[in-house]
């Protein structure tokens, strides 16, 4: 396969996407990055009822979402997270996110594939929408594993900022964080959009300014957005053009000095709600991460 085209690139080059399979297009170039989030298909578009804004809707997200069985959901993990670890450089760090349908596959593989485990964080709901059966309890929160490349070679923790961020004391490994909120779809709608709030605190954890991050499965580019704000440098892809338009409608959005206050202001407003004092911006160390992408 040729080195992929981009399908949109800033102007400051410091935000790609490009469309296709991830896996084939990751298998296409040669690029190490600092850090990956991924928020792959759960497997969960199975035909369930949820509720949203009091209204039953089906939980089914697009037919990319659709399980294939437990092996086949398995094997498609592995082949994912395989080409995930050939574009870490040897200190980077991927974090994965997932509920009980997909986690315990996805640590699964990250074990075999030699990754170490270093957290799993339970992402707590303040927010989740209500169980319409009664028959079990409500739905409230998600995982994120955070894994390193290597066994032996350390990696990159800002443990002074989470301790701030949490008012003086460690950060422990649940996060109490809202489900997204109106303001973060100017742009559209995105069936699994993830919030900025903990996107942001991902990549303040685990990078430092001018960092690369990659999102093999980008969606409407959360992890893009909350990478310009924060001054770090993104790839996102994604195998479906409506999901890439959204992406590049939010990073231009970010072209207005106005548009990166006030979303910089909601992040500290809603983190201080829930008691972390500040999204820090200033004060982070600085780095110098290489060159730019081949594309
Ligand atoms: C869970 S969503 C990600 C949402 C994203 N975190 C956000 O905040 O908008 C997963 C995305 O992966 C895309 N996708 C699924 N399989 C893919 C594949 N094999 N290659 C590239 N993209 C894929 C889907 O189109 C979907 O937009």
């Amino acid at each position: 396969m040729p080195t992929p085209t981009a399908f949109y690139k800033s102007q400051d080059k410091d935000f790609t996407l490009i469309q296709g399979d991830c896996v084939e297009l990751l298998n296409s170039f040669d690029f190490k990055f600092d850090m990956i989030f991924a928020d792959p298909p759960y497997h969960l578009s199975n035909g369930g009822i949820s509720i949203q804004s009091g209204v039953p809707v089906s939980v089914n997200k697009g037919k990319w979402d659709k399980s294939q069985g437990f092996e086949e959901d398995y094997k498609f993990d592995k082949t994912w997270l395989a080409a995930c670890r050939e574009h870490l450089k040897s200190d980077g760090t991927i974090w994965v996110s997932g509920t009980y349908h997909n986690i315990f596959s996805v640590a699964r593989c990250l074990t075999e594939l030699d990754f170490k485990i270093l957290n799993c964080i339970t992402w707590v709901k303040t927010n989740p929408p209500p169980n319409l059966s009664c028959r079990y309890f409500t739905y409230s929160a998600e995982y994120i594993l955070w894994a390193r490349k290597e066994q032996k070679v350390g990696h990159y923790y800002n443990y002074e900022l989470m301790k701030e961020i949490n008012g003086g004391t460690q950060m422990r490994d649940v996060w109490t964080l809202p489900a997204i909120a109106p303001w973060e779809k100017s742009c559209g709608k995105h069936p699994t959009q993830k919030p900025l709030c903990v996107l942001s605190r991902i990549i303040q954890a685990s990078t430092k300014p001018g960092a690369w991050i990659l999102d093999p499965f980008t969606g409407s580019s959360t992890t893009g957005i909350a990478a310009t704000l924060l001054g770090r440098r993104f790839l996102g892809i994604d195998q479906e053009e409506k999901f890439l338009e959204m992406s590049r409608a939010r990073r231009e959005e970010l072209n207005s000095y106005n548009r990166r206050g006030e979303l910089l202001e909601k992040l500290e407003k809603q983190a201080k709600l829930f008691r972390d004092s500040d999204i820090r911006v200033l004060g982070e160390p600085q780095a110098y991460y290489g060159p730019e992408l081949p594309f």
